[in-house]
């Protein structure tokens, strides 16, 4: 069988374009300028390529963004009073802290602080709470992402067997839930589910979510025929000298004998950045009272 390559480049391209024309209508409107304000503490290097894409992308849509880079040794009173500055200025609509963290710093008591109503990425209790409810306010931002390429594909998830590997705040919870709300049956796998277990999960889900950190983890003779299968996996590993991004999932090993897959780079990663840019721009109407679903 032929398989469908899922291009999540092309989509975000095509969201891009919807965002850019509507982000400029929202400034007509109001005579204020959609903006997202990033937190990147420390010098973790991939987070630092992914804030940059973050700006230059915004920037491209008509989206004003603010970056505030804090020391690796910043306390956690700081990142609240930078966190809190910005929940009560009305010029800024969109907040993110950009994970993981440095290891002195928690990220639950960050990210609870920020307001629900601008917290883009999805994370607050508030939001994750409404989503598990069913009645979602703000998505987070990969999961959103890879609900879109269902969309985009016309793939079916009600009565489908989901696995959803990682149990994250920023991938697993959210994806699983987001599943069962369009009626899948969802296991969630993790780092205590037993090579077996894990094993007879693979060979009998219909759409894997691999959301794990580790190049190559999965290959196609594990995976049901016809499966759909989206990797979240973003890894540098060295092949043959070169340093290259690759999935948790062996794509080679899958083309031919599943259904539909997202390939690393050029799958879910551009759609997170997309969906971003569309949470800031709901959270702008909804502060501006424009916001009508
Ligand atoms: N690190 C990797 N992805 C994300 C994301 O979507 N949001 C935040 N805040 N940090 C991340």
């Amino acid at each position: 069988m032929q398989t469908i390559i899922l291009n999540g480049k092309k989509l975000a391209e095509k969201l891009h374009q919807n965002i850019k024309i509507k982000a400029l209508e929202l400034q007509k409107k109001t005579g204020k300028k959609p903006t997202l304000a990033v937190c990147l503490i420390g010098e973790d290097p991939a987070s630092q390529i992914y804030v940059n894409k973050k700006q230059q992308t915004a920037e491209e849509l008509n989206i004003n963004s603010i970056i505030e880079r804090l020391p690796s040794n910043s306390s956690i009173e700081e990142v609240i009073k930078l966190v809190k500055n910005w929940n009560d200025n009305p010029g800024i609509n969109g907040i993110l802290v950009q994970l993981p963290l440095p290891n002195n710093l928690n990220s639950d008591l960050v990210i609870n602080e920020i307001s629900p109503i601008k917290d883009v990425d999805g994370l607050h209790p508030e939001n994750l709470g409404l989503l598990c409810l069913g009645t979602p306010q703000m998505i987070p931002c990969t999961p959103f992402g890879i609900y879109s390429i269902f969309k985009e594909y016309n793939l079916e998830i009600s009565g489908k067997r989901a696995l959803v590997i990682g149990r994250s705040r920023l991938v697993g919870k959210p994806i699983a839930q987001i599943l069962t709300n369009e009626s899948a049956t969802v296991t969630i796998a993790h780092s205590k589910t037993s090579k077996e277990e894990l094993d007879y999960l693979l060979k009998t889900s219909d759409i894997v979510v691999a959301a794990i950190g580790v190049p190559h983890f999965i290959n196609g003779e594990q995976l049901k025929e016809n499966s759909i299968i989206i990797d979240v996996g973003i890894n540098r590993i060295d092949i043959e000298g070169k340093n290259k991004l690759v999935g948790d999932i062996d794509y080679e090993s899958c083309l031919n004998k599943v259904q539909a897959i997202t390939p690393v780079p050029g799958g879910v990663g551009p759609l997170t950045v997309a969906h971003l840019m569309i949470n800031t721009l709901k959270a702008f109407e909804i502060q501006n009272q424009m916001y009508n679903n």
